[in-house]
Protein backbone atom coordinates (compact mmCIF):
# COMPACT_ATOMS: atom_id res chain seq x y z
CA UNK A 1 0.00 0.00 0.00
CA UNK A 2 1.64 3.31 -0.91
CA UNK A 3 0.24 6.80 0.98
CA UNK A 4 0.18 9.46 -1.74
CA UNK A 5 0.12 13.21 0.00
CA UNK A 6 0.33 14.96 -3.33
CA UNK A 7 -3.23 15.48 -5.78
CA UNK A 8 -1.20 15.88 -8.84
CA UNK A 9 0.59 12.48 -8.26
CA UNK A 10 -2.62 10.66 -7.28
CA UNK A 11 -3.87 11.75 -10.29
CA UNK A 12 -1.02 10.87 -12.46
CA UNK A 13 -1.42 7.51 -10.72
CA UNK A 14 -5.11 7.33 -11.45
CA UNK A 15 -4.23 8.17 -15.37
CA UNK A 16 -2.07 5.28 -14.98
CA UNK A 17 -4.08 2.49 -14.36
CA UNK A 18 -7.02 4.25 -16.33
CA UNK A 19 -4.62 3.51 -19.20
CA UNK A 20 -3.91 0.28 -18.13
CA UNK A 21 -7.88 -0.62 -18.58
CA UNK A 22 -7.88 -0.87 -14.18
CA UNK A 23 -11.42 -0.20 -12.83
CA UNK A 24 -10.87 1.85 -10.16
CA UNK A 25 -12.88 1.49 -6.98
CA UNK A 26 -12.65 4.65 -4.36
CA UNK A 27 -14.00 5.30 -0.85
CA UNK A 28 -13.71 8.74 0.51
CA UNK A 29 -13.67 9.15 4.10
CA UNK A 30 -12.51 11.56 6.74
CA UNK A 31 -10.52 8.93 8.76
CA UNK A 32 -10.89 7.55 12.18
CA UNK A 33 -12.03 4.59 10.53
CA UNK A 34 -14.55 2.09 11.49
CA UNK A 35 -16.38 -1.54 10.23
CA UNK A 36 -18.39 0.64 8.41
CA UNK A 37 -15.79 2.18 6.30
CA UNK A 38 -13.91 -1.38 6.55
CA UNK A 39 -17.24 -2.73 4.87
CA UNK A 40 -16.81 0.04 2.10
CA UNK A 41 -13.68 -0.84 1.26
CA UNK A 42 -14.12 -4.47 1.49
CA UNK A 43 -16.67 -4.06 -1.52
CA UNK A 44 -14.61 -1.55 -3.53
CA UNK A 45 -11.78 -4.52 -3.42
CA UNK A 46 -14.66 -7.28 -4.68
CA UNK A 47 -16.25 -4.90 -7.77
CA UNK A 48 -12.88 -3.23 -9.18
CA UNK A 49 -9.02 -4.17 -9.95
CA UNK A 50 -7.56 -1.56 -7.96
CA UNK A 51 -8.71 0.58 -4.77
CA UNK A 52 -8.15 4.02 -3.76
CA UNK A 53 -9.38 5.47 -0.30
CA UNK A 54 -9.03 9.07 0.92
CA UNK A 55 -8.50 10.61 4.47
CA UNK A 56 -8.92 13.84 4.93
CA UNK A 57 -11.31 16.01 7.35
CA UNK A 58 -12.72 18.38 4.81
CA UNK A 59 -13.12 21.80 6.70
CA UNK A 60 -15.42 23.22 4.20
CA UNK A 61 -17.85 21.37 5.19
CA UNK A 62 -17.69 22.24 9.29
CA UNK A 63 -19.36 25.67 9.99
CA UNK A 64 -17.46 27.45 12.50
CA UNK A 65 -19.79 26.20 15.85
CA UNK A 66 -19.10 22.88 14.65
CA UNK A 67 -16.05 19.73 15.55
CA UNK A 68 -13.32 20.60 12.86
CA UNK A 69 -10.33 21.07 15.44
CA UNK A 70 -11.46 18.16 17.96
CA UNK A 71 -12.55 15.37 14.98
CA UNK A 72 -10.61 12.53 15.81
CA UNK A 73 -7.94 11.53 14.33
CA UNK A 74 -5.35 8.64 14.00
CA UNK A 75 -3.69 8.34 10.48
CA UNK A 76 -1.19 5.55 12.09
CA UNK A 77 -4.41 3.08 12.96
CA UNK A 78 -6.24 3.62 9.63
CA UNK A 79 -2.96 3.21 7.62
CA UNK A 80 -2.86 0.05 9.28
CA UNK A 81 -6.46 -0.99 9.02
CA UNK A 82 -6.26 -0.43 4.98
CA UNK A 83 -3.39 -1.90 4.71
CA UNK A 84 -4.73 -5.11 6.53
CA UNK A 85 -7.60 -4.72 4.04
CA UNK A 86 -5.00 -4.70 0.98
CA UNK A 87 -5.87 -1.39 -0.37
CA UNK A 88 -3.48 -0.14 -2.82
CA UNK A 89 -3.35 3.34 -2.25
CA UNK A 90 -4.05 6.06 0.48
CA UNK A 91 -4.27 9.67 -0.43
CA UNK A 92 -3.35 11.64 2.35
CA UNK A 93 -3.66 15.39 1.10
CA UNK A 94 -2.87 18.82 3.38
CA UNK A 95 -5.51 21.42 3.54
CA UNK A 96 -3.13 23.43 1.60
CA UNK A 97 -2.83 21.27 -1.22
CA UNK A 98 -6.84 20.79 -1.39
CA UNK A 99 -7.62 24.35 -0.98
CA UNK A 100 -4.84 26.54 -2.32
CA UNK A 101 -4.78 29.85 -2.44
CA UNK A 102 -7.29 31.36 -4.24
CA UNK A 103 -9.57 28.67 -4.02
CA UNK A 104 -12.87 30.02 -5.08
CA UNK A 105 -14.78 27.65 -6.73
CA UNK A 106 -18.04 25.35 -5.32
CA UNK A 107 -20.20 23.10 -6.29
CA UNK A 108 -23.63 22.73 -4.93
CA UNK A 109 -26.38 20.78 -5.24
CA UNK A 110 -29.68 23.29 -4.74
CA UNK A 111 -33.14 21.53 -3.10
CA UNK A 112 -32.11 18.52 -2.01
CA UNK A 113 -29.46 20.10 0.43
CA UNK A 114 -32.33 22.92 2.03
CA UNK A 115 -33.94 20.08 3.91
CA UNK A 116 -32.52 17.60 7.37
CA UNK A 117 -29.35 18.05 7.42
CA UNK A 118 -29.61 20.61 5.16
CA UNK A 119 -31.44 22.98 7.49
CA UNK A 120 -29.52 22.30 10.74
CA UNK A 121 -26.09 22.70 8.79
CA UNK A 122 -26.50 25.52 6.10
CA UNK A 123 -23.22 25.10 4.53
CA UNK A 124 -22.49 21.40 5.27
CA UNK A 125 -23.23 20.02 1.86
CA UNK A 126 -21.83 22.25 -0.54
CA UNK A 127 -18.68 21.53 1.45
CA UNK A 128 -19.01 17.58 0.85
CA UNK A 129 -20.27 17.79 -2.81
CA UNK A 130 -17.04 20.53 -3.52
CA UNK A 131 -15.01 17.76 -1.67
CA UNK A 132 -15.56 14.97 -3.66
CA UNK A 133 -16.05 16.80 -6.75
CA UNK A 134 -11.92 17.78 -6.44
CA UNK A 135 -11.65 14.08 -4.93
CA UNK A 136 -13.36 12.29 -8.11
CA UNK A 137 -11.14 14.90 -10.54
CA UNK A 138 -8.41 13.71 -8.79
CA UNK A 139 -9.04 9.88 -8.23
CA UNK A 140 -10.67 9.52 -11.55
CA UNK A 141 -12.59 6.13 -10.27
CA UNK A 142 -15.07 3.75 -11.92
CA UNK A 143 -16.86 3.20 -8.84
CA UNK A 144 -17.47 5.19 -5.57
CA UNK A 145 -18.63 4.15 -2.24
CA UNK A 146 -20.68 5.72 0.27
CA UNK A 147 -22.37 4.37 3.68
CA UNK A 148 -26.26 4.68 3.75
CA UNK A 149 -25.97 6.28 7.21
CA UNK A 150 -25.34 9.27 5.83
CA UNK A 151 -28.63 9.03 3.66
CA UNK A 152 -29.03 12.73 2.30
CA UNK A 153 -25.57 12.70 1.28
CA UNK A 154 -25.35 9.77 -0.60
CA UNK A 155 -28.70 10.96 -2.04
CA UNK A 156 -26.80 14.08 -2.88
CA UNK A 157 -24.02 12.93 -4.48
CA UNK A 158 -26.26 10.52 -6.92
CA UNK A 159 -28.00 13.80 -8.00
CA UNK A 160 -24.54 15.70 -8.21
CA UNK A 161 -22.70 12.73 -10.48
CA UNK A 162 -26.10 12.64 -12.41
CA UNK A 163 -26.48 15.96 -12.93
CA UNK A 164 -22.84 17.13 -14.00
CA UNK A 165 -22.13 13.78 -16.14
CA UNK A 166 -19.58 12.22 -14.27
CA UNK A 167 -19.29 8.61 -15.56
CA UNK A 168 -19.15 7.34 -12.28
CA UNK A 169 -21.23 4.33 -10.53
CA UNK A 170 -22.34 5.36 -7.27
CA UNK A 171 -22.75 2.35 -4.85
CA UNK A 172 -24.29 3.08 -1.35
CA UNK A 173 -23.71 0.45 1.42
CA UNK A 174 -25.90 -0.42 4.30
CA UNK A 175 -25.44 0.70 7.60
CA UNK A 176 -22.83 -0.89 9.75
CA UNK A 177 -24.04 -1.01 13.64
CA UNK A 178 -22.57 -2.11 17.05
CA UNK A 179 -24.57 -5.33 18.42
CA UNK A 180 -27.03 -2.61 20.57
CA UNK A 181 -27.71 -0.77 17.65
CA UNK A 182 -25.99 2.29 17.70
CA UNK A 183 -24.59 3.01 14.52
CA UNK A 184 -21.45 3.42 13.80
CA UNK A 185 -19.85 6.79 13.36
CA UNK A 186 -16.13 8.33 14.19
CA UNK A 187 -18.16 11.07 16.32
CA UNK A 188 -19.58 8.50 19.17
CA UNK A 189 -16.04 8.92 20.11
CA UNK A 190 -17.19 11.50 21.77
CA UNK A 191 -19.96 9.80 24.02
CA UNK A 192 -19.59 8.92 27.71
CA UNK A 193 -20.26 5.93 29.46
CA UNK A 194 -23.89 7.12 29.95
CA UNK A 195 -24.28 9.01 26.89
CA UNK A 196 -23.27 5.66 24.80
CA UNK A 197 -25.55 3.72 26.88
CA UNK A 198 -28.45 6.44 25.75
CA UNK A 199 -27.43 6.91 22.25
CA UNK A 200 -29.37 3.72 21.44
CA UNK A 201 -32.14 5.41 21.85
CA UNK A 202 -31.71 6.47 17.89
CA UNK A 203 -32.09 2.79 16.64
CA UNK A 204 -35.13 2.20 19.36
CA UNK A 205 -37.08 4.72 17.48
CA UNK A 206 -36.15 3.77 14.01
CA UNK A 207 -37.08 0.17 14.91
CA UNK A 208 -40.26 1.44 16.15
CA UNK A 209 -41.28 3.30 13.00
CA UNK A 210 -40.25 0.13 11.28
CA UNK A 211 -42.95 -1.83 13.19
CA UNK A 212 -45.61 0.53 12.95
CA UNK A 213 -44.81 0.47 9.28
CA UNK A 214 -44.57 -3.17 9.07
CA UNK A 215 -48.09 -2.70 10.97
CA UNK A 216 -49.49 -0.86 8.06
CA UNK A 217 -49.65 2.22 9.34
CA UNK A 218 -48.98 5.16 6.64
CA UNK A 219 -49.40 8.25 8.18
CA UNK A 220 -45.89 10.19 8.81
CA UNK A 221 -46.76 12.30 12.00
CA UNK A 222 -48.09 9.78 14.14
CA UNK A 223 -44.51 7.71 13.49
CA UNK A 224 -42.98 10.76 14.04
CA UNK A 225 -44.97 11.26 17.52
CA UNK A 226 -44.14 7.72 18.51
CA UNK A 227 -40.42 8.49 17.91
CA UNK A 228 -40.55 11.24 19.72
CA UNK A 229 -42.02 9.37 22.53
CA UNK A 230 -39.44 6.74 22.10
CA UNK A 231 -36.63 9.25 22.59
CA UNK A 232 -38.40 10.91 25.43
CA UNK A 233 -37.85 7.71 27.71
CA UNK A 234 -33.68 8.64 27.15
CA UNK A 235 -32.99 11.67 29.73
CA UNK A 236 -29.63 12.45 27.95
CA UNK A 237 -31.12 13.14 24.36
CA UNK A 238 -32.42 15.95 22.83
CA UNK A 239 -34.21 15.95 19.83
CA UNK A 240 -32.99 17.86 16.83
CA UNK A 241 -35.23 16.45 14.00
CA UNK A 242 -37.38 13.62 13.17
CA UNK A 243 -38.56 13.19 9.72
CA UNK A 244 -40.64 11.41 6.94
CA UNK A 245 -39.25 11.86 3.94
CA UNK A 246 -39.44 11.04 0.07
CA UNK A 247 -36.32 9.23 -0.67
CA UNK A 248 -36.37 10.14 -4.24
CA UNK A 249 -37.05 14.31 -3.92
CA UNK A 250 -36.11 14.34 -0.26
CA UNK A 251 -39.45 16.50 0.21
CA UNK A 252 -41.33 16.03 3.84
CA UNK A 253 -44.11 13.21 3.25
CA UNK A 254 -47.25 13.14 5.19
CA UNK A 255 -47.56 9.93 3.97
CA UNK A 256 -45.18 6.77 3.67
CA UNK A 257 -44.62 5.71 0.08
CA UNK A 258 -43.17 1.57 -0.25
CA UNK A 259 -39.89 2.31 -1.88
CA UNK A 260 -39.77 5.65 -1.58
CA UNK A 261 -39.76 6.63 2.02
CA UNK A 262 -36.63 8.27 4.65
CA UNK A 263 -37.42 7.88 8.30
CA UNK A 264 -34.49 9.90 10.15
CA UNK A 265 -33.19 11.74 12.88
CA UNK A 266 -30.43 13.82 14.36
CA UNK A 267 -30.41 13.51 18.40
CA UNK A 268 -28.02 15.08 20.81
CA UNK A 269 -26.41 13.11 22.94
CA UNK A 270 -25.05 15.96 25.32
CA UNK A 271 -23.10 18.39 23.25
CA UNK A 272 -22.78 14.90 20.17
CA UNK A 273 -24.58 14.76 17.57
CA UNK A 274 -25.98 11.79 15.96
CA UNK A 275 -27.80 10.72 12.99
CA UNK A 276 -29.16 7.71 11.89
CA UNK A 277 -32.23 6.96 9.56
CA UNK A 278 -34.31 3.78 7.94
CA UNK A 279 -35.13 3.34 4.05
CA UNK A 280 -38.59 1.85 3.47
O1 LIG B 1 -18.83 10.93 4.72
C1 LIG B 1 -17.73 11.46 4.90
O2 LIG B 1 -16.86 10.96 5.61
C2 LIG B 1 -17.43 12.78 4.22
O3 LIG B 1 -18.56 13.59 4.16
C3 LIG B 1 -16.79 12.62 2.83
C4 LIG B 1 -17.73 11.93 1.86
C5 LIG B 1 -15.51 11.82 2.94
C6 LIG B 1 -16.45 14.00 2.26
O4 LIG B 1 -15.57 14.68 3.06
Amino acid sequence: MRVVHSALEMQAIANKYREWGKRIGFVPTMGYLHEGHLSLVRRAKEDNDVVFVSIFVNPLQFAPNEDLDRYPRDIERDEALLEGEGVDFVFYPSVEDMYPDGFQTYVEVDKLTRVLEGKSRPTHFRGVTTVVAKLFNITKPHRAYFGKKDAQQLIVIKRMVKDLNMDIEIVGMPIVRESDGLALSSRNKYLNEEERRQAVCLYRALLRAKELIENGEKDAQAIKNEMERVIKEYPLARIDYISVNSLSSLEPINEVKDGDTLVSLAVFLGSTRLIDNMWF
